[in-house]
């Protein structure tokens, strides 16, 4: 069969910034940098994603084009023997199970966009209201349209689903959020807000702090997952691989921006006495608790009509962005399925769909509702529930893995010349360019380097209980 591409270099940017856009750059990334330091995490950031995160974009894309495959039969027609083939199950299995936790919160922005939109905003601000929103049976009705909504967009391949997907979801996207800025800008103290983000202090900067910020930018940029493999394997020979992943970079940076001036003068018209420290340092808290307060506070000046209206914007923006994130990293097991077992989409959609859900179920099961779902084991001091053990061990644990033996099975499996060759296709400046001797040097030694201590230090603070670096 021949593989499904894009029908061109921008419907492929615009699906690899779907997927980098997402919960993170709308809300984690605007509370990281306004608690760490402003402008000053603001620069550090970005140069983690120009010179750090790119080179590991590069490599992906490269090798999903060049082998035209899933991660799997990537690692094992280049890797040829077992112990890389092992590896590409680990970058089949990590994007599946976070697709898991993915899910259960994109739900939860459907049923939040769903009671804006019906008029219950009162409910979710409510102290009370997330707890038991996401303990409710109600639930189970925004999963099972998140579900069949996602089974549509995949359905439909590469270019009649994820592509035309995007390509309406993502510019919609950008101009909501233009619009939302401009509005809360408009709002009484606004100003304290982009203060506050944008004053740079460099003393805020510590290590601690630049291990998130590198975290939080690999995540965002959807890498180690398996994503831009898959997305890579489906796009046209000769298109310029070096600009679509400076094009998504640099995207994905302005979307988080943008939500800096979005989120933190919302925060500051609502209250321009709070103490930067009272923010929720967890998107979950920020999003699902915080911010329906403050749209809620709009009702004073444009009614509880125009408040519920202005957060059903806001959420079906955040919808949007957590569906085109949602896609793509379904995705990846999809191609895998399919490649591998030669089957139809349909039906490799039917089976991963139905292992998700049930496994999207456990884990919506596991906030308090089923006991021993919710306290399920108890390690580095604390218990976890179901939903805690995915997050710690595929998002915080195996993400860096998976990064570091990504960057080593280019650069010294594949091999840096044929890497050259396959970005040289499509960018005939490449070859010889400073650009080519950083990318090559940097993924063969420090950020493989850097990605094993984080991996390092993320299994003995969170299994142990110790941090050794900080
Ligand atoms: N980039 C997404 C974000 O910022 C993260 C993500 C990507 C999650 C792809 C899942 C799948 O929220």
């Amino acid at each position: 069969m021949k593989r499904e591409q894009f029908s061109s270099s921008l419907g492929f940017i615009l699906a690899a910034a779907g997927s980098a856009v997402g919960i993170g750059n709308l809300v984690a990334f605007p509370v990281m940098a306004s608690k760490n330091g402003g402008a000053a995490f603001l620069v550090m950031y970005a140069f983690f994603v120009f010179f750090i995160c790119l080179p590991v974009m590069l490599a992906e894309m490269s090798l999903g084009r060049h082998t035209r495959q899933n991660p799997l039969g990537a690692y094992t027609e280049i890797g040829q023997n077992r112990a890389w083939r092992t590896v590409g199950w680990l970058s089949v299995i990590t994007p599946f199970m976070i697709g898991v936790f993915y899910l259960v919160i994109t739900v939860w922005i459907a049923g939040y966009l769903g009671k804006a939109v019906f008029g219950q905003l009162d409910q979710l601000a409510d102290p009370a209201g997330f707890g038991n929103f996401i303990t409710s049976n109600e639930l189970f009705g925004y999963l099972a349209f998140v579900v069949v909504l996602t089974f549509l967009i995949l359905q439909g391949g590469v270019k009649k689903g994820i592509e035309k997907a995007t390509t309406v979801l993502m510019p919609t996207l950008f101009v909501m959020l233009i619009a939302l800025v401009i509005y809360v800008l408009t709002l009484e103290n606004a100003m304290l807000g982009v203060k506050f983000f944008l004053i740079p202090d460099f003393t805020k900067l510590t290590g601690e702090v630049l291990n998130g910020a590198l975290a939080q930018a690999f995540f965002s940029l959807s890498l180690a997952m398996g994503i831009l493999i898959t997305y890579g394997s489906y796009i046209q020979k000769h298109d310029n691989i070096v600009s679509a992943g400076k094009t998504v970079a640099g995207l994905s940076l302005m979307v988080a921006c943008c939500s800096g001036l979005l989120i933190l003068p919302a925060v500051f018209s609502f209250n321009p006495e709070i103490e930067i420290s009272e923010l929720s340092t967890s998107s979950i808290g920020m999003i699902f608790m915080f911010l329906p307060k403050i749209f809620l506070a709009l009702q004073t000046d444009i009614g509880y009509f125009g408040a519920s209206f202005v957060a059903a914007f806001f959420f079906l923006l955040v919808f949007f962005a957590a569906m085109t994130s949602l896609v793509s990293i379904i995705e990846v097991p999809v191609a895998s399925v399919m490649d591998g077992k030669g089957i139809s989409r349909r039906k490799a959609l039917y089976i991963l769909g139905s292992v998700m859900v049930a496994l999207g179920i456990v884990s919506a099961l596991s906030f308090g509702r089923v006991d021993w779902l919710s306290n399920m084991l108890h390690y580095g001091g604390a218990d976890k529930s179901f939903f805690d053990l995915i997050y710690d061990m595929f998002y915080e644990t195996i993400l860096p893995l998976n990064g570091l033996l990504l960057c080593l099975f280019v650069i010294y499996r594949w091999k840096k010349q044929n890497f050259d060759a396959e970005i040289s296709d499509g960018n005939q400046r490449f070859a010889g360019s400073f650009l080519q001797k950083y990318v090559n040097f940097s993924l063969g030694t420090f950020i493989p380097l850097i990605l094993a201590i984080i991996f390092i230090n993320t299994v003995s603070t969170i299994y142990f209980g110790k941090n050794l670096l900080f």
